[in-house]
């Protein structure tokens, strides 16, 4: 099969060249598209045909903080999972009313910072609950409820069920309800999660069904958050479709309606999607530099490792991958299986195993799709390797360095002598 380039296809590099990329910028580099992030944002915010709707981006998909200066210029909310995620939110300027925080298993503290700084937390489980009552008796709270399904992509990210440590189940409401008696807390909001990466619209529709179902049980509810986890086409190269988006639109925007007519007060509705908004607006790309046969096996070895990229390490994820050579995207019917793997000391630093791809040479740049969402927000400085550089090219093509590089001299900082 000839290869296809995605990203001419797509204009993601708005004129650039990606070797000219990583002579500017350096290698390994995470690359960005601003009119690709723009419209996923706005793809999400027009999920749903309902007055009262935001769509929350997840930022621990991708917290720079230009992407996120972006996200809220487009309108969206932001969901936080750790005081931190609330900072960079802050200082992306989002209000407090636009943040919400689905912490888990947070301290005292943490639920104290999210209180002082006037952001609605969501919480995960009785002992929490009680805790922020403790805390902050009166106030508004909301809770996460595990609906008691689950679904995604690997056992990993599924994040609702009985099997996973997320949320409050439906056999707890008794004791919620005291809870919240008790500590005079007004309840709010409810959440759900169910997992992530879902790429029919059919198990979110039927979450969303039975969350509405549970939700009903809550009579003063102002907002019902009803997740992320929408997918992205990873295996994009071969044809692979896109998500549905009409068909979630028309059938989540029917439920809600019929919900609120039941209901008989009006509610703002909310998802959290985090790889929908960025995956496919981030590219990263490195450089090979060593090509080996070891027995049957030929090894691309470039400055990759899972330290840059850990999806493939911990999900056992596919990303496609385009081959420059000279500056020029390899087109060839003419692939062979090679196995590509970065530069840290361990044998499970594999980015893609057995993958057909073009003849590779030293010196060439490879470009690893779809990249843009746990990518970076992922990444660590094992091995004593500073995290790449970000840059972001913007609608008119200009190229600009938005995150510099680590230094060996950011992890001497920590140190105390
Ligand atoms: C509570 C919660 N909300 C939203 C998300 C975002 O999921 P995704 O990036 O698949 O949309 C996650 C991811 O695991 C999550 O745990």
């Amino acid at each position: 099969m000839k290869t296809q380039s995605y990203l001419a296809s797509s204009g993601f590099f708005a004129g650039n060249r990606p070797d000219d990329l990583i002579a500017q910028f350096g290698s390994p580099l995470y690359v960005y598209s601003e009119a690709i992030f723009r419209q996923r944002c706005r793809d999400m915010q027009q999920l749903v045909d309902y007055e009262h709707f935001t769509a929350n981006y997840s930022i621990k998909a991708n917290s720079n903080l230009h992407l996120l200066a972006i996200a809220r210029e487009e309108g969206m909310y932001a969901d936080a999972m750790s005081p931190g995620e609330i900072l960079f939110l802050e200082k992306a300027g989002f209000k407090p009313e636009q943040i919400f925080f689905v912490p888990n298993n947070v301290s005292a503290e943490e639920l104290q910072f999210a209180i002082d700084h006037k952001v609605l937390t969501s919480l995960d489980s009785l002992a929490q609950l009680d805790l922020y009552g403790q805390l902050n008796p009166g106030g508004r709270v909301a809770i996460r409820i595990n609906p008691g399904v689950g679904a995604g992509h690997h056992e990993k990210v599924v994040t609702g069920g009985k099997k996973t440590k997320f949320g409050i189940s439906m056999d707890q409401v008794a004791q919620v309800h005291e809870i919240l008696n008790r500590h005079h807390l007004h309840l709010v909001g409810v959440n759900q999660h169910i997992g992530s990466l879902f790429m029919e619209p059919h198990p979110y529709l039927e979450a969303a069904r039975h969350f509405l179902s549970l939700a009903e049980q809550f009579p003063e509810l102002e907002l019902i958050d009803f997740g992320g986890g929408f997918g992205i086409p990873y295996h994009k190269l071969e044809g692979q479709p896109r998500l549905d988006l009409e068909t979630l639109r028309h059938e989540l925007t029917k439920l809600i309606r019929e919900f609120v007519a039941r209901y008989g007060r009006p509610v703002h509705f909310k998802s959290e999607p985090g790889r929908y908004v960025v995956a496919e607006s981030g590219v990263l790309l490195g450089t090979v530099h060593a090509v080996k046969q070891n027995d049957a096996t030929t090894f691309v070895g470039t400055d990759l490792g899972f330290n840059v990229l850990a999806r493939p390490m911990v999900y056992d994820s596919w990303h496609d991958i385009e081959v420059y050579h000279g500056g020029q995207l390899v087109e060839t019917e003419q692939t062979s299986p090679v196995t590509v793997v970065g530069n840290i000391c361990e044998s499970g630093d594999i980015l893609a195993k057995h993958r057909d791809l073009p003849g590779i040479t030293e010196g060439d740049i490879l470009c690893i799709l779809d990249a843009g969402a746990y990518g970076y927000s992922m990444s660590s400085s094992y091995n004593n390797r500073p995290r790449p550089a970000e840059i972001l090219i913007s609608e008119t093509g200009v190229a600009r360095l938005i995150r510099r590089r680590e230094t060996i001299e950011d992890l001497f900082r920590l140190f105390e002598f």
